[in-house]
This record gives C-alpha cells, structure tokens and sequence, in this order.
C-alpha cells in the first residue's frame, strides 16, 4: 500500500495540530447552539472521529452517506445512499467532510438539507482543492488548503483503497493511469 503512494502531503503530527484546532473553535463558535455535527460518508470518518474528541460542547451526531465519484474524475451526479435518521429543523448543522474539491457534493447537500428548515447550516472540512471549484460553496472551517492533486488517506479513497493510511498523502500518477 504505501509504496502506491509518491510523497506524503500532510503528516499524522499536522493533521493532530490543526484538527484540535478546528475542534477548539468550533467549540466557541457553537458553545450555546448544540450543533448537530453531519459527517459526509465514508471519507469523513478518521477526521469526524478526531475532530470531536476536541470538541466539548454538548451536541448531536449523524451520517449521511453520498456518491458522487468513481475513480478520480466527477461524475457530476449526487446519489444520497443513507439520508438523516435526526429531524434537523430549527437546529444547527455542521457538515462535515472530508474534501471541497469542485464542491457539487456539498452544494447539493447544502440545498438538499436547507429544504429541512435548520437554523444554520455551516461546512467544516478536512481539506479544500479551490482551485478546482465549480458550485458556488464555501467552507466556514477548512484545516488545510491543499493544490490541484489527488489525494488519499486519512478516510480518503482511491476506488476504496487508502482510507486507512494515518497521512494525507498523493498517490503515483501510474496507480490511476
Ligand atoms: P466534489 O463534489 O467535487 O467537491 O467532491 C467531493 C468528494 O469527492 C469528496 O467528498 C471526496 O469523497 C471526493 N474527492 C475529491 N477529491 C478527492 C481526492 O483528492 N481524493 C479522494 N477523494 C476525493
Ligand atoms: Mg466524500
């Protein structure tokens, strides 16, 4: 597995520092509002778990899980797979996911849960690619800006491989030619 991978982009140690960091202020920003934190399956599934043993608020938590990719290219389409066991209105949302790469996922979620009448829907992700965006969405918390390349680990997939590796790192062009 690690041999797949040409260099390591954000090690273990900066993902610790920066999602504390994350869990810090969203803690402050939401300190009386009981969010409820939204993570975007599977990818979001290392980064949920860390981000919320730094935050120490009371809150909720569920799941959605999407698809919107195979292999590394868009294919524009969103399919909700697993939709909200929680009824959302009058709440505060936090999704949560993994990246913001052209962001039709989260601008299609965002509408689609906007639907529902939550006070507030706000976006924390792990990453942001803005140099490949195309709908009108922007992130409230990001722990890193990251260029145009595709990347695995940390929760993140190559045609479900990778998500377990403890690093984001950017796999050999030849793994996906
Ligand atoms: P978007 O709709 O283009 O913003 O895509 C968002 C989803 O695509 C993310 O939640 C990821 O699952 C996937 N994705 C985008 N870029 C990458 C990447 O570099 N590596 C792995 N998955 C990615
Ligand atoms: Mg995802």
């Amino acid at each position: 597995m690690e041999r797949d991978i040409e260099s390591v982009l954000i090690s273990a140690d900066e993902l610790e520092t920066k999602v504390a960091e994350m869990g810090k202020q969203i803690s402050k920003d939401f300190a009386d509002k009981e969010p409820i934190f939204v993570g975007v399956l599977k990818g979001c599934f290392i980064f949920m778990a860390d981000l919320m043993r730094h935050v120490n608020i009371k809150c909720s938590m569920d799941f959605m899980a999407v698809s919107s990719y195979s292999g590394t290219t868009s294919t524009g389409a969103v399919k909700i797979n697993k939709d909200l066991n929680e009824n959302i209105e009058g709440k505060h949302i936090i999704i949560v996911e993994d990246i913001l790469d052209s962001g039709i996922t989260l601008n299609y979620l965002k509408k689609y849960l906007e639907g529902r009448n939550p006070a507030s829907i706000s976006i924390a992700t792990l990453m942001d690619k803005p140099a490949r965006r195309k709908a009108e969405v922007y992130a409230d918390y990001s722990c890193f800006e990251i260029p145009d390349a595709f990347v695995v680990g940390y929760g993140l997939d190559y045609n479900e491989h990778y998500r377990n590796l403890p690093y984001i790192g950017v796999l050999k062009p030849e793994i996906y030619a």
